[in-house]
């Protein structure tokens, strides 16, 4: 199980989880690292519905170009949809691990909370490193799920909590890999930076952990005790709320 990908609605999890104002921040934030010109050829691999397509086809203008590519039919199809009518923006079928582009086609591109998904994140970056051409620019984001915090009285099941999820994502800590990881398959790191993201409100902490959800299956499972899961979430519900994780973006130059 994943944080967001067991998210029943995954296309409408991504898209509430993408219009809170942390994450349009860092959006922005890692696409002006990449440093578009007019007419680059853009990749965004795991694009999912196509969340930051248009941004990158704004900055890559009329004579640019942006692949979209992810594993999932349901977000090729999504992102189709949503893209039709915009031959600049070309979405395609693929998996991360092994690219369906040739050697150096690709000027810049980016990969936001996919490789903590990934079987094999290192083989993904490789591949990034392969499509990308001699002085490409590369913008990665992801979590470190080891440093979730929850603020409650009941600290036991903060800790419970934290630690289940830290659990139960593929590669919960590969937000601090990433400058080694990059780094280990060519490319130079020219930047690292970790932000908290933190939510002082039930409804957007929500929105991007699935408090709820994911609580219900740590119950499920057999780590929460439903009694305290349920007076957990109620309290962080109706009184004041603070959850967050630390959030690593980092750009690698090919
Ligand atoms: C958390 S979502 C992020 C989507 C998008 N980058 C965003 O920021 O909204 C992860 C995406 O990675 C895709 N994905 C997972 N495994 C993949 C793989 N092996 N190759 C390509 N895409 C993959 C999923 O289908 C999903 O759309």
């Amino acid at each position: 199980m994943s944080v967001d990908t067991a998210a029943p609605d995954h296309i409408g999890y991504l898209d509430a989880a993408a219009a809170v104002p942390l994450a349009q921040d860092y959006k922005q934030r890692t696409v002006a690292a990449l440093h578009i010109r007019p007419g680059d050829t853009v990749l965004d691999v795991g694009c999912g519905p196509g969340t930051d397509l248009a941004r990158l086809a704004d900055a890559a203008g009329p004579d640019g170009t942006v692949i979209g590519i992810d594993a999932d039919p349901a977000m090729v199809e999504e992102a189709t949809r949503r893209f039709a009518g915009k031959p600049a923006v070309r979405i395609q079928p693929g998996d991360a691990h092994a690219l369906p582009l040739p050697d150096a086609s690709v000027d810049r591109a980016r990969i936001d909370r996919v490789l903590q998904h990934l079987t094999d994140p290192s083989r993904a970056l490789a591949e990034l490193h392969r499509v990308l051409r001699t002085g490409g620019r590369l913008a990665m984001a992801e979590p470190d799920w080891d440093t979730l915090a929850v603020d409650d009285p009941d600290t036991d099941t903060c800790r419970a909590y934290a630690r289940y999820v830290a659990d139960n994502v593929r590669n919960g800590v590969v937000g601090r890999q990433l400058a080694r990881r990059a780094t280990e398959v060519g490319f130079t790191v020219e930047r690292v930076d970790a932000t908290v993201l933190l939510f002082r409100d039930f409804t957007s902490a929500e929105r991007v952990l699935g408090l709820r959800r994911v609580a219900a299956r740590a119950v499920r499972d057999g780590v929460l005790a439903q009694a305290a899961a349920r007076a957990w979430l109620d309290r962080l519900a109706t009184g004041p709320c603070l959850a967050g994780f630390t959030f690593y973006t980092v750009v690698a130059v090919r």
